[in-house]
């Protein structure tokens, strides 16, 4: 009697042990991926305020700060359809362009000039605020992305 007594309680503790285990497992590895998720959303969060104020200075001249461009000189960005491609965004930014478009039925035929000085880095910071202000992106374009981008550019 005693003896499956103390035997029944040291199962049972082997029991409760292994499910401890696994729940504090669990919540390690709950508390770890939060804090990854965070540490990404932040780097999103500091991709965008950085591509913002790199807008503000390179782009909205031309462009406006609402992205709405100008009459038939300056294309809106809002709504284009090279919010989608990140790559053609990286190589326009970087090399301008030069072409004769139609954004939201008018045609645009002036060159855009290219900022050659910017680093990969403000790049992706400038594609990652356009994409996420006026496109569908809710995370950051990254360096890699934009570096890959640029040794294709085609010539504009
Ligand atoms: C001096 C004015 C000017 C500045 C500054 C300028 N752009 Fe442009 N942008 C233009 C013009 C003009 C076009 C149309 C070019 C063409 O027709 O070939 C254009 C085209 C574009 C396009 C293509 C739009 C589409 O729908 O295909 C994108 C994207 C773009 N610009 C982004 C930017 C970004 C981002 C910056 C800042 C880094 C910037 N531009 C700075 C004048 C400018």
């Amino acid at each position: 009697m005693s003896r499956r007594f103390w035997m029944s309680i040291k199962n049972n503790c082997i029991v409760l042990n292994k499910i401890i285990r696994s729940v504090c497992a669990l919540l390690i590895s709950m508390a770890f991926l939060s804090a990854c998720q965070s540490a990404e959303k932040l780097k999103s969060e500091q991709y965008f305020v950085e591509g913002y104020q790199l807008y503000t200075t390179n782009c909205a001249n031309c462009h406006q700060n609402n992205g709405e461009g100008m009459a038939n000189l300056y294309p809106p960005l809002n709504g284009s359809s090279s919010l989608t491609d990140k790559a053609l965004l990286a190589c326009i930014i970087k090399n301008g362009m030069k072409d004769t478009i139609m954004v939201a039925g008018k045609k645009f035929s002036r060159p855009m000039p290219g900022n050659p000085k910017l680093t990969d880095l403000e790049v992706a910071e400038i594609v990652s605020y356009l994409t996420m202000k006026w496109g569908k992106d809710s995370t950051h374009t990254t360096i890699e992305t934009v570096t890959s981008a640029l040794a294709n550019c085609k010539k504009q």
